[in-house]
C-alpha cells in the first residue's frame, strides 16, 4: 500500500485585530486546505473558547488559562489537525502553539519551556511547517478592534509583551516564520501573504 505524503501545517499568528482570521480563510481557500482555529476548532473547543474568552468570566489564574488552551489544543490535534495531515490534506489554522508562548509565556510570564512541553507532550502538537505572523502596529489594531473579549481587555502592557514575544519567536526560527506587514487593505495584505507563502513553497522545491 502506498502512503500519501503528509499535508502541510500553516499557522497564522498575530495580536488582536491583526486581520489574521480573514487572511487565514483566504489562503486556505487558495490552497484547498482545511481551515481551522484555536481556541474553538472542535465542539469541545468551542465550549472552552466561550469559557476562556468570556469578559464576564470570574478571574482565571494564568495556569488555568494555559491548561484550558492546552486542552483545546489536545482535542484540536486529535480530532482535526492530525487526521487531515495524515490524509495528505494541508491545514491552515488561525492560532496554534505560538499563541500560548506569546500570550501565556511572554504576556502572563509563564515558563516558555514548560509551555512548549505542555503542547508537545500532552497535546501531541506537531511542529508547524510555516508560521505567518501578521504584524500590525498597535495603533492600527486599536482602530480595528470593536468588541472586547477577556484577552483583548487585558491592557496595553500585556499586549505590548505579546507583540514583543511574537517578534522574539519569529527571530529565533527564521526558517519557519515569515513576518508579513498587516497594515493596509485586505487585498493588499492577502497579496503579501501569498507572495510570502509562494516564496516559502518554492524554497521547499
Ligand atoms: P482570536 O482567535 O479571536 O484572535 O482570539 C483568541 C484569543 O485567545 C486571543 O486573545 C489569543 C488568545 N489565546 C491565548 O491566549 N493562548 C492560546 O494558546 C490561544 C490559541 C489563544
Amino acid at each position: 500500500m502506498r502512503s500519501v505524503p503528509r499535508g502541510r501545517l500553516i499557522v497564522f499568528e498575530g495580536g488582536e485585530a491583526s486581520g489574521k482570521s480573514t487572511q487565514a480563510a483566504r489562503l486556505a481557500a487558495q490552497l484547498g486546505a482545511v481551515l481551522t482555529r484555536e481556541p474553538g476548532g472542535t465542539d469541545t473547543g468551542k465550549r472552552i473558547r466561550e469559557l476562556v474568552l468570556d469578559p464576564g468570566a470570574p478571574a482565571i489564574a494564568p495556569a488555568t488559562e494555559a491548561l484550558l488552551m492546552a486542552a483545546d489544543r489536545a482535542q484540536h490535534v486529535a480530532e482535526v489537525i492530525e487526521p487531515a495531515l495524515a490524509a495528505g490534506t494541508d491545514v491552515v489554522t488561525d492560532r496554534y502553539v505560538p499563541s500560548t508562548l506569546a500570550y501565556q509565556g511572554f504576556g502572563r510570564g509563564m515558563d516558555i519551556d514548560g509551555l512548549r512541553r505542555l503542547s508537545k507532550d500532552f497535546a501531541d502538537a506537531v511542529e508547524p511547517d510555516l508560521v505567518v505572523l501578521l504584524d500590525v502596529p498597535a495603533s492600527v489594531a486599536a482602530e480595528r478592534l470593536r468588541g472586547r473579549d477577556r484577552m483583548e481587555a487585558a491592557g496595553d502592557d500585556f499586549h505590548a509583551r505579546v507583540a514583543e514575544g511574537y517578534r522574539a519567536l519569529a527571530g529565533a526560527e527564521p526558517h519557519r516564520w515569515v513576518v508579513v506587514d498587516g497594515a493596509g487593505s485586505v487585498d493588499e495584505v492577502a497579496a503579501r501573504v501569498r507572495d510570502a507563502v509562494d516564496a516559502w513553497l518554492s524554497s521547499k522545491g
